[in-house]
């Protein structure tokens, strides 16, 4: 790592988070460990291929840091105040976007205070982005936190071609317009030249609404642009992928068989292991899924002496109420299953509320037999990617909820609605007693949709199709 004097990049990420964050967790000096969450995961492989780029971002704490190099890529970190991130993070983009484009999982609270802070913070990372571009250069932005962002650039950098990504659902109109910034919010994405998004129904949406609100029309029948003034943007979908190779090489990796072989052994030698790993956050419906397997052993279908499952909830937004209020009844239902069915010594879900190192969820991903996505709603998810790789030898089953991005690569998963508990009761059972040959078809299929949307290829296509653009 070393200081860096801020030459103007050809290529500049802009992203609420560097792909690193600065943490003292360990009671130690403190280190820079990898961000949390499935954007830093992609968009970190996607462009690692490129020279000279530039990562504009919040490094998770208040102290300005200068910025520095890692691994080739320049990263230069904005500095948000313990309030700004009240009003910023938590407060719109956590209490305001994030529930209201995830079908209200819970409801969407507005607050002009949180928008203002909001402005000021797009504000803030926009000017880092025009101070950093080259002339003519690419800025690339990404994600619900800085939708203003695009548009605030325009203004001052019209020399500059601007991509931006979302890599949550974007919502239908009906929802959207409830915002009070509507025209704001919308109008900040049109700043951009190509706005992608994780599938073709939530770039539709964003048409839509582009046109209801009267910022945009349609252009040519089926062309995926629209027209905003003299400009033309394109808004169509780039399902986003995993860097494929690292997560199968991990998995091949004899330390990992080891490492999974290890895991089972203390786990019991169970017949089944069943495995969540998600952020702790109530789009995930880690709560339902929890409830699925209570009711399981209930009804003596699952059995505790012979199933365990693994739950990783990583710690995530724990100064939003509601992931407060998820944390205990994540926690209530775990205690509910344990004091119900554990023996001594053999729990039936280990629950980890930590990060977990990678070398370690390789592992799980390895031991797990089955493994459990069930999001209410999730832009793509990624850990169902990351199963699928992992999975070399075609064993092992995935289900997966039909409201995750992934569902529409992943169809040969044993796919859930994830309001129905009897449905993801009956997915469960079905994954849970697989027949090898069956689950060996369905793997193969889910490997090769995997294989074949790799990150680095999905960064490339998108920043190839940005500099297609006319401007
Ligand atoms: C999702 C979002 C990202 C976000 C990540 C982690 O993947 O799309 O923008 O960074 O969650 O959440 P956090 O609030 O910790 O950044």
């Amino acid at each position: 790592m070393s200081t860096d004097t801020n030459p103007r990049s050809p290529l500049v990420v802009v992203a609420n988070r560097l792909p690193v964050r600065w943490s003292d967790d360990d009671g130690g000096e403190g280190s820079w460990i990898p961000s949390p969450g499935g954007l830093v995961a992609a968009v970190g492989p996607a462009i690692s291929t490129f020279d000279s780029a530039t990562w504009i971002g919040w490094t998770g704490g208040e102290d300005e840091v200068e910025p520095f190099e890692l691994e080739g890529l320049r990263l230069h970190p904005v500095a948000i105040g313990a309030e700004e991130k009240v009003l910023f993070y938590d407060g719109m983009s956590n209490g305001t976007l994030w529930p209201l484009y995830h079908d209200k999982a819970v409801p969407a609270e507005f607050h002009r205070h949180w928008f203002e802070g909001y402005r000021r913070i797009n504000r803030r990372y926009a000017e880092a982005a025009a101070a950093t571009a080259a002339e003519g250069g690419t800025v690339w932005v990404h994600d619900y936190q800085l939708q203003l962002v695009p548009g605030m650039l325009r203004e001052v950098r019209p020399d500059l071609r601007i991509g931006y990504f979302l890599h949550i659902p974007f919502p239908p109109p009906e929802l959207f317009v409830a915002l009070p910034w509507r025209e704001q919010l919308a109008a900040g994405i049109l700043g951009a030249d190509l706005a992608g998004f994780q599938t073709p129904d939530a770039a539709a949406n964003f048409r839509r609404l582009a046109v209801r609100l009267g910022l945009a029309e349609y252009g040519e029948e089926g062309s995926d642009t629209i027209i905003v003034g003299d400009r033309t943007v394109k808004a169509c979908a780039y399902p986003i992928g995993i860097d494929v190779e690292h997560y199968e090489q991990a998995a091949m990796d004899p330390a990992t068989t080891d490492r999974a072989r290890d895991l089972r052994a203390r786990l019991g030698a169970p017949q089944t292991v069943l495995l969540g790993v998600d952020r702790l956050d109530y789009t995930k419906g880690i709560d339902v899924r929890l409830r699925a397997v209570l009711e399981l052993l209930e009804d003596g279908t699952l059995d505790p002496g012979r199933v365990t499952m693994i739950q990783v909830a990583q710690p995530s937004r724990d100064d939003v109420e509601a992931y407060i209020t998820l944390r205990e009844e994540v926690d209530r239902l775990i205690g509910q299953i344990n004091g119900d069915y554990a023996r001594v010594g053999f729990p039936v879900v280990h629950y980890i509320h930590q990060d977990v190192e990678f070398d370690e969820l390789m592992a799980m991903y390895r031991a797990a037999d089955v493994m459990l996505v069930t999001p209410f709603r999730d832009g793509m998810n990624l850990v169902a990617k990351e199963y699928v790789a992992a999975r070399y030898d075609l064993t092992g089953a995935l289900v997966l909820s039909e409201f995750a991005g992934a569902a529409t690569e992943l169809s040969d998963a044993v796919l859930v609605n994830p309001y129905d508990i009897d449905g993801m009761k009956a997915a469960i059972l079905r994954a849970v007693s697989m027949e090898p040959p069956q689950a060996r078809e369905r793997m193969e299929k889910l490997r090769r949709a995997v294989q074949s949307n790799d990150a680095s290829e999905w960064g490339q296509r998108f920043l190839a199709d940005l500099g297609q653009i006319p401007i």
